[in-house]
């Protein structure tokens, strides 16, 4: 075998026993070798982690180790576009995870998504390419100060910088009205926003009717930061009609990079500190389904610079906790040492809850919709046709294009009330009992700014995914109040996955902000003029639900507390807030060392998580490089 021949870049998908070899007799010097030591060590090479790695690297001389637990795939499950699902239900790439049983919702557990595969979450997601408004932005630097650089003005150029836009065809885009504005949005990016080459009718006519309902505003693009009912794209190379993500967009594209390493099927167990300095972390190979054995053997890396965390929000506290820093109480109880007592890691979890509701329109006006893919041959065969010949046609749909992302006044008429309500809570009544004082003040703060945002009309809280069929998109709730905790399983913090606990509906007046979330859903399906027509049905709650004890008992009974967007675990926010990195993303009390991916958020975006976790690495990318910004 040639040494540095073409791919020089340095995937070692080892088997366990290969690893084993070289690792304990160092006698490979190819470029399959991990170095003893590199400029950066990356943790976790999913969205995050990928993205600052390519950008690391760009120079050719920086050097960067990308540590990843999952192997490197070409699945179809997850290259396929067609529905958007069909890399979730390939649990090869997923970790198998399930919550602690809810307390608040009968104590069912749920599933914790996370991809498990070079691209991470990138890999599995359902492909839906959407940011938050300007206000959430503008809310993360405002815990900080008036004029921090995390802002909508701070962050739109790496908005830019993340994605490649490519616009719909001017056939779909003209038969759908699809509306968009290139002026927020780049085109310079591996990671591709694109169109499916077709759009149900159905669709457009789901969009229009929000206009039977005074108050909803249309907005033009949806990277706009604006909220309202909007076309978004697609994570999708619109040259092969394949998933685009992490993997693609900054790893297969740049893989001749010599400086640019990435070690696959290996599992990092710490971040080895000097006193209070990280300067490297310690991995075992990693198995393909499972955990590592507890005696697996160590390979220890250094990291000359820094060591990035980018782990995604459900691992990037346990590591950190693992190595000893996190809240004293939660590491004793597993017996590790404390080297930096930082309150908020594993704490300020947050996930966007998806409320249940269920409805069915009898017919539609315009045809074909959704439906017709399922039920009717001719148009089934026509898809398959189109798509066999020229990757054309509804296959290239992932799980669609357009939605409602509405503040809080335009769905409800009790926004002042429940503002008011949030505003005077006991707000520590509603974390865990024995919550550090700095996590109750980031709290504190963080509802001030959601009641605000409640009497507003620039945060978005309600969200229905329009699909083009004629079963309802799921309803989303955009800014629940309550918080969780991903902290260490002290029975084997190491080696068990960690205690995930969305703690759903812990604080109260998400109940009511999902009632009004629902209702409205209720009269966008049931009572609206632009929809009578087309044989609304409601399948659940069903009419039998009115009051507001009613609509409780349904959502305890229903609420699924994860829209697969677990964020907030390692929040940017002020030490005496609870926050565990600065806003340059360094961790409070460490030396070298930054956490980079959506455990950063300190609050949620009002929308799915990944162009943000995109934007947020490629502005730590710049921040690693050139630091803070004049
Ligand atoms: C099923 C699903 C559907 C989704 N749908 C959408 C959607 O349609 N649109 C959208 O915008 N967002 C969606 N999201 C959310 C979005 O994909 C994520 O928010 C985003 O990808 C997270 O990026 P990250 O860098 O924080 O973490 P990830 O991309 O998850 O990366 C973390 C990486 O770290 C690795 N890792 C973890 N622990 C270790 C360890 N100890 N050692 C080494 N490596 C480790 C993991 O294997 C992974 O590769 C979805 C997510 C899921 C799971
Ligand atoms: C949920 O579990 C807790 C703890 O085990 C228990 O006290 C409680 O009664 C359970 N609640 C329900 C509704 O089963
Ligand atoms: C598209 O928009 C135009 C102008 O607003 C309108 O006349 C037309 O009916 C719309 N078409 C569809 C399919 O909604
Ligand atoms: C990319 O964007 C620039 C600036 O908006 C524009 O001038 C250029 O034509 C675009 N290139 C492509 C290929 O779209
Ligand atoms: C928010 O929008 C609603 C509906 O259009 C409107 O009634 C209300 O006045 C707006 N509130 C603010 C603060 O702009
Ligand atoms: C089935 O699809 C074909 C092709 O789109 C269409 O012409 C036909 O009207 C559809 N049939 C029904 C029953 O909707
Ligand atoms: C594929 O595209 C070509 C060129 O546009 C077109 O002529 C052909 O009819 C298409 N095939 C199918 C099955 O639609």
């Amino acid at each position: 075998m040639t040494r540095l021949s073409a791919v020089t870049i340095a995937v070692l998908a080892l088997t366990p026993a290969y690893a084993r070899d070289i690792r304990a007799s160092k006698v490979f010097l190819d470029a399959r070798q991990v170095e003893k030591g590199y400029d950066y060590v990356i943790v976790g090479g999913g969205t995050a982690g990928l993205t600052v790695a390519d950008r690391l690297t760009e120079d050719g001389k920086t050097t960067v180790l990308v540590v990843e637990f999952g192997v490197l795939s070409d699945a179809s499950s997850i290259t396929t576009v067609a529905g958007g699902f069909s890399g979730m239900g390939d649990s090869r790439y997923m970790y198998d995870i399930n919550s602690v049983p809810q307390i608040n919702l009968r104590n069912r557990t749920t599933r914790v998504m996370a991809g498990k595969v070079v691209g991470g979450s990138s890999a599995v997601n359902a492909m839906m390419t959407v940011r938050g408004t300007a206000e959430d932005y503008d809310r993360w630097g405002s815990f900080f100060s008036s004029n921090s650089h995390w802002s909508w003005k701070g962050l739109l150029p790496y908005f830019q910088r993340a994605l490649n836009f490519v616009p719909p065809n001017p056939d779909v885009t003209a038969s759908a009205n699809i509306t968009y504005d290139t002026s927020f949005w780049g085109n310079t990016s591996g990671v591709y926003a694109a169109w499916p080459s077709y759009q149900f009718p159905s669709t457009t006519a789901q969009m229009n009717a929000f206009s039977g309902i005074p108050g909803v505003p249309f907005v033009r693009d949806s990277g706009s930061g604006e909220p309202g009912v909007y076309w978004y794209p697609t994570f999708m190379d619109p040259k092969t009609v394949l998933r685009s993500y992490a993997k693609t967009g900054h790893y297969e594209n740049v893989k001749t990079r010599t400086n640019y390493h990435v070690i696959t099927s290996s599992k990092v167990t710490k971040i080895i500190l000097d006193g209070t300095t990280a300067t490297g972390v310690t991995f075992v190979a990693a198995p393909a389904s499972g955990q590592p054995a507890a005696n697996a053997p160590q390979t220890t890396v250094s990291a000359r610079k820094e060591v990035i965390l980018a782990a995604g929000a459900v691992h990037s506290p346990q590591i950190l906790q693992v190595s000893g820093i996190g809240p004293r109480s939660v590491l004793t109880a597993a017996k590790i040492t404390t080297v930096v007592d930082l309150p908020g890691v594993g704490q300020n979890f947050q996930d966007h809850p998806i409320a249940q509701g269920s409805f069915q329109f009898g017919r539609f006006p315009v045809k074909p919709s959704a439906d017709e893919a399922r039920s009717n041959r001719t148009f089934a065969t026509w898809s398959s046709q189109v798509w066999a010949a020229n990757r054309t046609g509804p296959n290239s749909i992932a799980t669609g294009n357009a939605a409602a992302w509405l503040s809080f006044p335009v769905i409800s008429t009790r926004s002042a009330q429940l503002a008011d309500d949030l505003a005077a809570q006991n707000h520590a009544a509603y974390l865990p009992t024995g919550t550090d004082a700095t996590v109750v003040a980031g709290y504190k703060a963080q509802m001030l700014s959601y009641a605000a945002a409640l009497r507003g009309n620039k945060t978005a809280f309600f969200n229905n995914v329009l699909s083009g069929g004629s079963a309802s998109g799921i309803t989303v709730d955009l800014h629940p109040l309550s918080r969780g905790t991903v902290n260490i399983n002290p029975a084997d913090p190491v080696n068990r996955e960690p205690l995930v606990d969305y703690r759903a509906l812990a604080n109260p007046l998400d109940v009511a902000i999902i009632t009004d979330i629902l209702k409205f859903t209720r009269r966008y399906y049931m009572n609206n003029p632009a929809t009578k027509d087309w044989s609304p049905r409601e399948l659940s709650p069903g009419a039998n639900t009115q009051t507001d004890a009613q609509w409780a008992t349904y959502i305890t009974d229903t609420l699924s507390p994860s829209e697969f967007h677990p964020a907030g675990t390692c929040a940017m926010m002020p030490r005496e807030l609870g926050g565990v990195v600065d806003e340059e993303l360094k961790v409070y009390g460490v030396k070298n060392l930054r956490v980079v991916d959506a455990s950063i958020f300190p609050t949620l975006p009002g929308a799915n998580t990944c162009q943000t976790v995109y934007a947020v690495a490629e502005k730590a990318a710049d921040l690693i490089r050139y630091g803070v910004p004049t």
